[in-house]
């Protein structure tokens, strides 16, 4: 599989902070061209500082990466002309209206005025924005804002895009729509390079995904690899009342609303949903969701600060 983007023992630290302290720490990892990659993790994890340093925006301390072929460090121009990045802070022209902001935005990067025209068009209509084509963008929403700002992005032709948390604050129904727009990037064998908090929306999407803590990388790999990377893929949830003891040699337990919940390997579960069903309580059984994922692995080093998460091998 072509790669789009490498980190290669990539760190950060920001001016005027302590060099104990860096916000990206010996990143390494691959990003497949084509595809969506997801990059997840808390507040402060590293997600922004590492999306800013490979759209050339901000400069790294160490360790190298490179877009295309390029390195963030030496080729920026050669960079910015083919990616494109919805910032995680940021709106569009204010004086603009929302058909003019998208226009202009592709023809300022070279497109010429038809293609500019098509895409405008075709974008507006994706992300449902075409009823307020002539509304100045300050009279906009502050998700209509967002959404403006994403079908600036998607309308571009940049191979790479850089999306962090680009669905914060919009709609259920404009989020998805962002999701099929996202989609679409891809099947014109674009790369996407996306923050999100909302773990459905990065497992809906992306074909690898990343989880950052305290500026590492502590896993990575398709949502498949990270099931199997955790203690107990599987979870179990029991409408009913145990003695707490039984459960415990099965995984592990906690007291939810009305039962307990399981983390449990595949025997261990089965076994559990099966011994449930015949006392006749409900249960439900699947594979572990993301943020199941992420609260195991994430909760581990948070009670364990000082020290990076550990992850089955
Ligand atoms: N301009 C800056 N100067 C100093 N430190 C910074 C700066 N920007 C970010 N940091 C620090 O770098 C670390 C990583 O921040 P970053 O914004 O990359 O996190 P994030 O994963 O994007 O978080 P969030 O989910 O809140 O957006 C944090 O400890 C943050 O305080
Ligand atoms: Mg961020």
């Amino acid at each position: 599989m072509p790669v789009a983007l490498r980190a290669d023992h990539l760190r950060k630290v920001y001016p005027g902070t302590s060099s104990g302290t860096a916000a990206l720490e010996d990143l390494t990892l691959e990003v497949p061209s084509g595809r969506v990659y997801g990059v997840i993790g808390r507040n402060g994890a590293g997600k922004t500082t590492f999306l800013r340093i490979v759209a050339t925006q901000l400069a790294l301390t160490s360790g190298s990466a490179s877009v295309l072929g390029h390195d963030v460090a030496t080729q920026e121009r050669a960079i910015r002309a083919r990616i494109a990045c919805v910032p995680q802070e940021a709106r569009p022209l204010y004086f603009l209206n929302v058909e003019e902001v998208v226009y202009l935005y592709l023809k300022l990067r070279g497109m010429d005025p038809v293609e500019s025209r098509r895409r405008t068009r075709d974008a507006l209509d994706q992300l449902t924005l075409t009823e307020f084509r002539k509304r100045t963008v300050a009279r906009l929403s502050g998700g209509l804002r967002r959404r403006v700002l994403c079908a600036m992005v998607l309308a571009s032709d940049a191979e790479v895009l850089f999306l962090d948390e680009p669905t914060t604050g919009l709609d259920p129904i404009a989020r998805r729509q962002v999701w099929e727009s996202i989609r679409r990037a891809t099947r014109e064998q674009r790369t996407i390079l996306l923050t999100t908090h909302y773990l459905d929306e990065a497992e809906a999407l992306s074909a690898r995904l990343a989880l950052f803590e305290r500026g590492r990388l502590v896993l990575d790999g398709t949502p498949e690899d990270l099931r199997g990377r955790v203690r107990y893929p599987y979870r179990v949830t029991i409408q009913g009342s145990y003695p707490r003891e039984e459960l415990d040699s099965f995984g592990k337990v906690s007291a939810i609303e009305g039962g307990f919940l399981v983390f449990a390997r595949e025997p261990e579960a089965r076994e559990l949903a099966r011994m449930a069903l015949e006392r006749g309580h409900r249960v439900s059984m699947g594979p572990v969701s993301l943020e199941d994922i992420f609260l195991d692995v994430v909760g581990k080093s948070i009670e364990d600060e000082g020290t990076p998460p550990e992850v089955e091998a």
